[in-house]
């Protein structure tokens, strides 16, 4: 292993390389879905780890699935440390601001909080015309506009949400300008400049993707938290950074679509019957998992689609029905389905001890992806700083890329 440095001192650079290296190194371990093993595939060859993740109590799984990296048993076989450090970026600077109230207005609660940390973080500089990408109704927007005294366009392809926006920035008496846009379609990059400032809270996969190579084509500023990377047309992800597609080929890191979704599988804390009813819900499908690989005689998993939540049937065995039906799978007379429920069960307490191990790579994943990202932009001659920009709490999507265009500094 190479020698440690603290997290300020390591360029995006150094630290994209060594997350390429720890995330190759280690994907036979992270990859695989316990939910769809008998046993881990990584099992055999790492018995001891096996047998810790199954020792641990309730209390340890979860607090291990809420804090990854502190006080981890899984360091003896895995570098946990290492990974905590190479994930550990600064909470990026901003002015704390408090908005008025008024301008929360039809806006939830929790997305406002996001909008006042998001806020001072943008970076707009008086020069900048502000766009905001992918704005919904333009919550932000709004706040941006009236905070900055400043005109801001905000694209957003559905026109309900184009008209229900306008009507909430001509009510509050900011200067929002809702565009129709379709920010994939061909001309899209007619809204950026290199006097532009695009900001982007929480933009999918390859809307976020496409903002990028939009900024980077036209030297526009760029303010961006993203979310949902698993949300691209490609199979296979490719990576956006020259040096992302150098080291990802080198290492054999390919990322699938489904690899992408483990980067923000972490919710924020669900309600306590919310949890409860999702844990039951998978202890039934585990356990009917257990019963078609019987009924079949095929020892595999077998995807069954998902239920809306409150949909749950209301007891194990009519869940099975359902799930057989969907599945056009037969189901014999005579099944124990006290004996397949309560191995469900045992089979869920194991698999939240097994998705430890996917657990403590996920922000790493994370992060590289972001990463990717923040170098394609380098590359492109921007200045790019990365970090936090509220709690995790807040959201869990809570790194935040600012990216200022070639030479903005020096004019
Ligand atoms: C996850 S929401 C984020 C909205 C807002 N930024 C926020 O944080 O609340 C994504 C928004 O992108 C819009 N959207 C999806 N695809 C789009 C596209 N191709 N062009 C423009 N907007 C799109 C959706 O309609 C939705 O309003």
């Amino acid at each position: 292993m190479s020698p440690s440095l603290p997290h300020p001192l390591l360029s995006h650079t150094e630290r994209f390389a060594r997350l390429t290296e720890r995330l190759a190194e280690w994907q036979d371990l992270w990859r695989p879905l316990p939910f769809q093993h008998r046993r881990p595939p990584w099992g055999e060859a790492w018995p001891g780890l096996e047998t810790a993740l199954l020792r641990l109590s309730d209390a340890s799984a979860a607090r291990l699935q809420d804090t990854p990296f502190r006080e981890s048993p899984l360091a003896d076989w895995l570098p946990v440390a290492e990974l905590a450090r190479l994930v550990d970026l600064p909470e990026l600077a901003g002015d704390a601001c408090e908005l008025p109230v008024a301008w929360a207005a039809h806006v939830g609660g929790r997305k406002w909080s996001q909008i006042e940390a998001f806020l001072p973080r943008v970076g707009a500089s008086p020069d900048e015309r502000l766009v905001e990408w992918c704005a919904g109704k333009g919550h932000l927007s709004r706040a941006l506009a009236q905070r900055l005294d400043a005109e801001v366009t905000a694209l957003e392809w559905q026109a309900t949400l184009c008209r229900e926006g306008q009507r909430l920035a001509d009510r509050q008496g900011a200067t929002v300008h809702m565009a129709e846009q379709d920010v994939l379609a061909p001309g899209a990059g007619r809204w950026l400049s290199s006097d532009t400032r695009v900001a982007a809270l929480h933009a999918c996969g390859d809307l976020h993707g496409r903002l990028i190579e939009l900024a980077a084509e036209h030297g526009s500023s760029v303010t961006l938290a993203p979310c949902c990377y698993q949300r691209t047309t490609d199979a296979h992800y490719r990576p956006l950074s020259r040096q992302g597609r150098e080291l990802a080929a080198a290492s054999g890191l390919i990322l699938t679509r489904e690899d992408l979704a483990m980067a923000v599988q972490e919710t924020v804390t669900a309600p306590r019957h919310v949890r409860r009813r999702r844990e039951q819900a998978n202890a039934w499908r585990l356990g009917f998992d257990l019963l078609q690989r019987e009924v079949r005689g095929i020892d595999a998993y077998l995807p069954v689609p998902s239920l809306a939540y409150g949909r749950l049937p209301d007891s194990f065995a009519e869940f099975c029905h359902w799930a057989a039906e969907r599945k056009g799978l037969g189901l014999p007379a005579g099944i124990d389905w006290p004996a397949f429920e309560s191995a469900g069960e045992r089979r869920r307490v194991e698999v939240t001890r097994m998705e430890l191990v996917r657990h403590l790579f996920r922000r790493p994943l994370e992060v590289w992806l972001v990463l990717d990202r923040t170098l394609r932009l380098e590359e492109a001659g921007f200045s790019v700083e990365l970090g936090t920009f509220c709690e995790r709490e807040l959201t869990p999507r809570n790194l935040l890329l600012r990216a200022c265009r070639p030479c903005a500094r020096e004019a």
